[in-house]
């Protein structure tokens, strides 16, 4: 008889009630328990945000699951950080709500809504002058899971579309750029930045004024990546200073953003609390014990990180 499969599950806002009956549902044999200091004994981990202390006690598990696409906050325990391969969610539903928020956030910078939001509470009836489809080219920085889901939800709109990845890549009906060298080509004349990177040491403050002002005049800045791809004071510079129109952003450098951080006083920046895609509990559940039923079975499974690139 095999042992059972022991799943250790933890999350820092300690949500993981429905996560263990989620497991225990999609892996009936599973011993599925929640950590809590002491012992880490498992053969999966199943991690988000976790404490040193936990990470101290990964050194034996077999795999280390994300219950998030972002791996920036995991790697960032360096040598600390187990050898065993660490698995990220790839999209688990996370796509299609990337989908819809800069799709969002896109359609109301092109139909001028931001603009009417701020005309109606001054009582404004003013129609303003339709923007030139042609004239709106949305550039999406990082051609991944959620990047290539973004561009093919823009696709239908018929707006000018770019790309940037590490790597070059071709995609229909995408002007595609890659590597540093051909940012700044990127980045001059595209009108929607939306930034879909993960956050490295080579993508850490990328997008520095000199960057930013290379985009169009009256241009807007979508970021649901990270934070610190971002120089805030730049943006909000260039924001107040006229050169860019507004900006929609769901993710800081600190979070929660504090109150007294300038982009809550600027009508022009959108702000959300880090919701632009929600980890799904089912489709993660599902994915990642698909995925443990695979390693099972000796075959290779998608979505390890790349430990050298970051990502
Ligand atoms: P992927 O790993 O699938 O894609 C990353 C993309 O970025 C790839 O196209 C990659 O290039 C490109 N890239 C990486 N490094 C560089 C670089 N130095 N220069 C140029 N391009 C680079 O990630 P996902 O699409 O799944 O997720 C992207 C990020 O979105 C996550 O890392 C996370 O930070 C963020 N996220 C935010 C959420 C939110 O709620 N706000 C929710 C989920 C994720 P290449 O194709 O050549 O490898
Ligand atoms: C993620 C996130 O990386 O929610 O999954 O930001």
């Amino acid at each position: 008889m095999t042992a059972p499969l022991r799943i250790l599950l933890y999350r820092s806002d300690g949500q993981t009630a429905a996560w263990e009956a989620a497991f225990k549902a999609a892996l009936p044999q599973a011993q599925v328990t929640t950590w809590i200091a002491g012992s880490a004994d498992c053969d999966y981990a199943v991690i988000w945000a976790p404490p040193a202390a936990l990470v101290a006690q990964l050194q034996h598990v077999k795999a280390i699951f994300l219950m998030g696409a972002g791996v920036d906050a995991i790697l960032a325990f360096g040598a600390a950080l187990p050898s065993a391969p660490l698995i990220r969610l790839g999209d688990a539903g996370m796509g299609l709500q990337m989908a819809e928020y800069v799709l969002h956030a896109v359609l109301r910078y092109f139909r001028r809504f931001d603009e009417y939001d701020r005309q109606l509470r001054l009582g404004v009836w003013k129609p303003l002058p339709a923007h030139d489809r042609s004239d709106f080219t949305v550039g999406v920085l990082g051609l991944g899971q959620l990047g290539t889901r973004v561009i093919d939800a823009l696709r239908p709109f018929g707006f000018p579309l770019r790309g940037w990845s590490r790597r070059s890549k071709t995609i229909d009906g995408v002007a595609c750029y890659a590597g540093l060298d051909a940012l700044d080509d990127f980045l001059r004349g595209t009108r929607v930045l939306v930034c879909l990177l993960p956050l490295t040491p080579e993508t850490e403050n990328l997008l520095d004024r000199a960057r930013l002002a290379l985009l169009a005049r009256g241009g807007f800045v979508i970021n649901v990546a990270r934070g610190a791809h971002i120089d805030d004071q730049a943006l909000l510079a260039l924001i107040r200073e006229g050169y860019l129109a507004g900006a929609t952003l769901d993710v800081f450098r600190t979070e929660p953003l504090p109150l007294d951080h300038p982009f809550w006083g600027e009508p022009r920046v959108t702000i959300t609390p880090h919701v632009s895609a929600l980890t799904l509990l089912d489709e993660s559940v599902h994915q990642i014990a698909g995925k443990m039923q695979a390693l099972a079975r000796g075959d290779t499974v998608a979505d390890i990180v790349d430990r050298t690139a970051g990502y």
